[in-house]
Order: structure tokens, then C-alpha cells, then sequence
């Protein structure tokens, strides 16, 4: 049975994919949100076939790069962004699934363990629109919102090729298998 390209962890998909950023000032801004045990824990959640610490982490430094760039504020940017999808699948296995709900359930997830601006509940509260129902109300969550899209595409597409790669590698192995037979 073909087994299909899952990275549980954050060494597995850190094998595949670059999840450390070499940024002194972006590793300062996340450290105390991903220092957080509850946080550690998004490393065992699957997310984009991937696991949602990486994600979280990938989408943060690409809005971090973005706004500063642009003059914008990228502290709070970055730690909104980071904790974007900030939820574990045991707390609510339906509701955390849906693409309209996990917003809402990051947002009071994140409340529980660190203060946020209105910024920052922004990003976190509006990085699904236009599937989620909130407009994202300054520039920046707009920002997150977009490399969030984008962040999700290029993984689920690095997926889809390791997926692809390995059935190919079973064709062409089943293939030689039954002409060697003859
Ligand atoms: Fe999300
Ligand atoms: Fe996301």
C-alpha cells in the first residue's frame, strides 16, 4: 500500500522543508509564544499534510519580512501571524476542522495564554477571510491573510509532489517487477 507523505513532526518535515530563520530580531519577536507548551504541542497537529507549528512559524516570517519592509508594525504582525492557527485537534475535533470555526477557537486559544493587541486578535480573528466572515480591518491583517494563502499553496503543492514522486517510484517499480517476470 502506498504510504502518503505525512511530516508529524517537526524533524520529519524539517528534513524536507527549511522551518529555521536564520533572523536574530524574528526569532527574538516568537521565542516567548513558541517557548510556550501549549504551543509545542501544534508540532504533533497535521496541517496542509505538514504539521501547523511550521506553518505558523513559515507564515509569520514571511509577514514579518513583508511589513517591515513596508514600514508597518511587524512585531505585532509577526506574533498575530504566528498564532494564527494556534489550536490543538483534541479541544474540538469538529468545530477545529471546519475552515470557518478555527479562527475563532485560535483566537480564544491564544487569549488563554498571552496578552494581544486589537492587532493582533485581528490577524488571527480575519486570516480566513473571505471563507471566514471577518474583513480583516487594518493592512496588516490583510498582509497575513495573503501569505497565509500562499504559505498554504506551496505546501500543499510540496505535498502533492512527494505524493506524486513516490507513486511514480511504485509504477515504475511494479512495472519492471511484472517484465522481469517474462
Ligand atoms: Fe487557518
Ligand atoms: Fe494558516
Amino acid at each position: 500500500m502506498l504510504k502518503l507523505y505525512m511530516a508529524n513532526t517537526k524533524e520529519e518535515s524539517g528534513y524536507f522543508m527549511r522551518t529555521f530563520y536564520p533572523n536574530e530580531e524574528f526569532n527574538n519577536i516568537i521565542t516567548p509564544i513558541i517557548s510556550n507548551e501549549e504551543y509545542q504541542k501544534t508540532k504533533d497537529c497535521i496541517h496542509h499534510g505538514m504539521n501547523r507549528y511550521d506553518h505558523m512559524v513559515r507564515v509569520a516570517y514571511y509577514s514579518y519580512l513583508v511589513t517591515k519592509f513596508c514600514h508597518l508594525n511587524y512585531v505585532q504582525t509577526t506574533r498575530g501571524a504566528v498564532l494564527h492557527d494556534f489550536f490543538l485537534d483534541e479541544y474540538d475535533e469538529k468545530k477545529a476542522h471546519t475552515l470557518v470555526n478555527h479562527p475563532k477557537i485560535a483566537l480564544e486559544n491564544s487569549l488563554k495564554y498571552f496578552e494581544l493587541s486589537d492587532l493582533e486578535q485581528d490577524i488571527i480573528k480575519a486570516h480566513m477571510f473571505p471563507i471566514g466572515k471577518n474583513l480583516p480591518r487594518y493592512l496588516e491583517s490583510w498582509i497575513v491573510n495573503i501569505v497565509d494563502d500562499l504559505a498554504s499553496f506551496y505546501e500543499r503543492s510540496y505535498v502533492l509532489k512527494e505524493n506524486m514522486s513516490l507513486a511514480c517510484s511504485m509504477v515504475v517499480f511494479l512495472f519492471l517487477t511484472f517484465f522481469k517476470r517474462w
